[in-house]
């Protein structure tokens, strides 16, 4: 009865981010132009139709002039969003150093950058600061719209401390927290100077969610044994109180792929690119240009294919999208330069006067060309080095009813617990095995590549973005009346 009276109103959920599902554009002193992005987020929440959907975060410029951020506030209320200010000297500590160039390489086990260990052993408390500081700003604005009954749902290694800053100005908040990467083994996240600060704060959400149950048993391991807590079935508890910590694995809105590739200009964009790679087959990577995508690695063991297997070389491309971010991490630049010279390097050995083996583009598509790009596929390469879930194996088994084209999968992407047995799982490290499994892929018979195919497409169109969000939030719901119900006891 208690649930039901609590789920009969139409609740309000405010979705805290670091970024803003919006891309703002300054026109003029008081103007701004607003770009809604669809990404997985977004059409995630759709599902969620018993709430009224709120967001928070950071709107990605910096704004320095109280006009341009009245006129900014404004804007985005239409659509639902409020914005985060933060200063261009947070940014660069918080977002660039703290998370990017610290938590991020870290829970992708890639470790901190080899030359910046020092420079980042010495500026790390600074950076930590600069975390705190902005997860605080974050709490002032959620605790500003929150209204009595409001969910609040944050995301992502970049609000780790939000939870406990928020359960500090209203201990009656409901706060999910919600892991979007990998979350390294204890031995890892014990090498982390603010271990244990970031463990308890998160701890003080209600509900904390990952994307496998190898990731949740991390971090409950970490509680164990960095912090001395007990870890039980249900999460972790520390004198009396109980946080909840699942694996909530995430989907993608697959209906809008689907229905997008029987649009007039996605078939007419899959027509130009059938025509302009006739006689080959096609090979597909997708990926923001980051370092724990395995880009390199991919890249070399396409050479390797074309090393050893020459009748290959005019009848096989391999079209790479990387689509560029954190350009102003110093890493993320030396990635771009080092991609950029091992492709020239085996299209200068490989290439002929009138084709290449690789099209390697720096620049996101838009989302019709992506759908078109991932239907005329023959071979997909996930190479991720690790990857919280990867999605764009997702995108393209949600493109390929009618090719039943092979996913190639790194076995370190969160998505090889659901897509295992269809894809064909590699270690991306092993170049030597990436290149055979190219090889494998290229030849499999259709019979083979059809099984594959479908039991990858079945759990694709069934666990969509939309029902795992309305799982996470209900459970976050139901955690806190149970809470609300003990204490009543
Ligand atoms: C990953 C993170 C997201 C982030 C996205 C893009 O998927 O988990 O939280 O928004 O990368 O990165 P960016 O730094 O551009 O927001």
């Amino acid at each position: 009865c208690e649930r039901q009276d609590f789920r009969a109103s139409k609740q309000r959920l405010l979705v805290v981010a670091n970024r803003l599902p919006v891309s703002a554009l300054r026109r003029g002193k008081d103007s701004w132009q607003l770009e809604i992005s669809v990404g997985g987020l977004v059409s995630a929440l759709l599902g969620v139709k018993e709430f009224e959907t709120r967001w928070i975060g950071w709107a990605g410029v910096n704004v320095p002039d109280e006009i341009g951020k009245e006129a900014l506030t404004k804007a985005l209320a239409e659509k639902r969003c409020i914005p985060v200010f933060l200063d261009e000297e947070i940014v660069h500590q918080y977002y660039n150093g703290y998370c990017n160039n610290i938590l991020w390489p870290l829970f992708h086990y890639l470790g901190l950058p080899q030359e910046d260990r020092l420079a980042t052993t010495r500026s790390f408390q600074s950076q930590f600061d600069a975390y705190k500081k902005a997860n605080q700003m974050f709490a002032d604005v959620v605790n500003e719209h929150y209204e009595e009954g409001d969910v609040v749902w944050c995301h992502d290694y970049h609000l780790m401390f939000l939870p406990k800053c928020l359960k500090e100005r209203n201990s009656k908040m409901k706060v999910g927290w919600f892991l979007h990467t990998p979350f390294p083994s204890s031995e890892i996240h014990r090498t982390l100077p603010s271990r244990s600060e970031l463990l308890r704060s998160v701890l003080a959400a209600d509900l904390v969610g990952f994307h496998t149950y190898d990731y949740a048993r991390h971090f409950v391991s970490a509680c164990t044994r960095i912090l001395g807590l007990e870890g039980t079935p249900e999460g972790v508890e520390d004198q009396g109180k109980l946080t909840r910590v699942a694996a909530f694995p995430i989907g993608i809105d697959s209906d809008r792929f689907i229905r997008a590739l029987e649009l007039p200009q996605v078939q007419d964009h899959m027509k130009e690119l059938k025509e302009r790679f006739a006689g080959r087959k096609v090979m597909l990577g997708v990926d923001r240009l980051d370092m724990i995508k395995g880009i390199p690695q991919k890249i070399l063991a396409f050479e390797k294919f074309l090393e050893e297997n020459p009748d290959w070389r005019d009848k096989v491309v391999l079209l790479q999208i990387a689509v560029p971010t954190r350009t102003d991490v110093p890493e993320y630049q030396k990635l771009t330069s080092q991609v950029h010279e091992i492709v020239g390097r085996i299209n200068g050995r490989f290439g002929t006067l009138t084709a290449v083996p690789i099209h390697h583009l720096d620049r996101s598509l838009d989302f019709h060309a992506l759908c078109a790009l991932y239907a005329v596929t023959d071979v997909a390469l996930v190479t991720s080095l690790r990857d919280g879930m990867n999605l764009v194996s997702y995108e393209f088994v949600a493109c390929q009813a009618s090719k039943k084209g092979v996913l190639i999968l790194s076995e370190f992407a969160g998505a090889a617990q659901s897509l295992g047995a269809g894809a064909i799982l590699i270690n991306p490290w092993n170049v030597t095995e990436v290149a055979s499994s190219i090889g494998y892929a290229l030849n499999m018979p259709a019979d083979e590549r059809e099984k594959r195919h479908h039991h990858n497409f079945i759990h694709v169109t069934t666990h969509t973005s939309q029902e795992w969000a309305a799982t996470f939030v209900s459970e976050l719901n139901d955690t806190i009346v149970e809470a609300q119900l003990r204490t009543r006891q």
